[in-house]
């Protein structure tokens, strides 16, 4: 084994245990890009500064450049025997420059490196999110555009409530969504501060620029603490509960989804491509996609847990634990990336059976409100309303008929205010139709919402 990079200091190599146990290289070697972008603005700034000689510190430059291609291209490995990233990049310089690859690590730590790389990597990773939510979005506002007249029964504790439309039901869906993007952008905004020259707990003696690396690094400013600076995971769990939400998001849908296929709803049928078939009975079409990220969303959620029990009792500043932050957050950002990716394509290639949910929107006495509110309409007080209309219903069971089909006359017994214009006002179309307070299932309400959704997603 080659002499670790603190030899001095020690008279004996590390266990070979204790070097497998430690390393992170075979999680954190994916932010070899981001530690490349830190590594020159850093050398950038300390030859700006005349902290290391300017042509030290282009050679630097040139040196990460070569091997950030060498890397990209395959020609280096990553050694999976090394610490980190951050001890193998600038191991590599220093093999390839000797004693100016030597100067790049003056006036820094790996301690602010690393929250460098984290906050840079992620940076990239959220907006390849919010761009995949954002398709999400559009994809289920296009499908709300055309079932704008579809009526389906509204559920309250999965009973039948009221009518609503499949238009209504998917832009539910489309808020949660861009609530999501707007969370993406909080989070973006709050981590993109610079930790870099916080060195690693207490700053430098060199005069270093830090409003210049945090300028080089696109980020808002530095951070104003050294001590939070290298210390600071709050974006990480600020990130993991973003995302713990929109996967909360995905597996409500999958789980509707997952009823709506099922015998007993057939509101939906998957495409082929998007369902599998069981090993032994042959009638199977299962909703494994949706049951998958259903799945998923209990470990996305341990991510977040994971994140926020490793912070809690950490004192000040950097602690080993820290690197528990990166196979958390990343499990997270890549199992949200792949439920998505899978969910758009499978909801657009999803067949909708209208008949099917107008049927059942057709059962169950979902337009029970309406004929109360048609007694309210003509004076009675609502709870009277309610009373007469739950008598109605009960009724009705027990005779097998539902409201549209209950004779007038027994209507009458109840309320001499019932008249025959009470199935037009209880019809499905009607109860659809005239809901269409803000907000409201209507045609004409959900359209005035599809159009404020477009343009809140087009601002972005
Ligand atoms: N691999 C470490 C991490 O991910 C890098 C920082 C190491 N710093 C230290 N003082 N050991 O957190």
């Amino acid at each position: 084994m080659a002499d670790m990079m603190w030899a001095g200091r020690f008279s004996k190599q590390v266990d070979e245990t204790v070097n497998a146990f430690n390393s992170s290289i075979a999680f954190d070697g994916r932010m070899y890009r981001h530690d490349i972008q830190g590594s020159m603005a850093h050398a950038e700034m300390l030859g700006d500064c005349g902290i290391i000689p300017k042509e030290d510190s282009l050679e630097i430059i040139d040196g990460l450049k070569e091997i950030l291609s060498d890397i990209d291209s395959g020609r280096l490995e990553l050694d999976p025997n090394a610490e980190d990233i951050h001890m193998f990049i600038e191991a590599e310089l220093t093999k390839r420059l000797g004693d100016v690859g030597k100067r790049l690590h003056t006036a820094r730590s790996r301690n602010d490196q690393v929250a460098v790389d984290i906050r840079l990597y992620l940076r990239d990773e959220i907006k390849e999110i919010r761009a995949l939510v954002r398709t999400l979005a559009v994809t289920l506002l296009n499908m709300a555009k055309e079932h704008t007249e579809t009526v389906m029964p509204g559920y309250t504790h999965l009973q039948r409530a009221q009518p609503v439309t499949f238009a209504h039901h998917l832009m539910a869906y489309v808020w949660m969504l861009l609530r999501d993007m707007e969370r993406l952008d909080d989070t973006a905004k709050r981590m993109n501060y610079c930790p870099l020259g916080s060195g690693a707990l207490a700053g430098t003696t060199y005069k270093t620029n830090r409003q210049q690396t945090s300028e080089l690094l696109g980020f808002t400013a530095p951070m104003p603490n050294s001590l939070d600076g290298v210390s600071d995971r709050d974006f990480c769990v600020e990130l993991g509960c973003a995302l713990s939400l929109i996967m909360t998001h995905l597996s409500r849908l999958s789980e509707e989804i997952i009823m709506w296929c099922s015998w007993e709803f057939k509101f939906v049928e998957l495409d082929d491509a998007f369902a599998t078939g069981s090993s032994i009975m042959p009638q199977k079409k299962n909703p494994d996609v949706t049951e998958l990220i259903r799945g998923k969303t209990g470990r996305v959620n341990g991510d977040l847990v994971t994140l926020l029990s490793m912070l809690k009792g950490l004192p000040l500043a950097y602690n080993k634990d820290m690197q528990e932050d990166k196979e958390a957050i990343f499990d997270a950002v890549d199992n949200v990336k792949l439920c998505v990716k899978t969910f758009i394509p499978m909801l657009s290639t999803m067949r909708v059976l209208k008949d099917n949910m107008r049927n059942a929107a057709a059962r169950g006495f979902i337009n029970a409100t309406d004929c109360a509110d048609y007694l309210v309409k003509k004076g009675m007080p609502f709870r009277d309303a309610y009373k007469i209309t739950g008598t109605l219903v009960a009724q009705c069971i027990e005779k097998g008929l539902t409201l549209e089909t209950l004779p007038v006359d027994e209507y009458r017994k109840m309320s001499e205010l019932f008249g025959e214009d009470v199935y037009e006002a209880i019809s499905l179309d009607t109860c659809v139709r005239e809901r269409k307070s803000e907000g409201g299932p209507s045609p004409e309400a959900v359209k005035a919402q599809i159009a404020q959704a477009e343009k809140a997603l087009e601002t972005e």
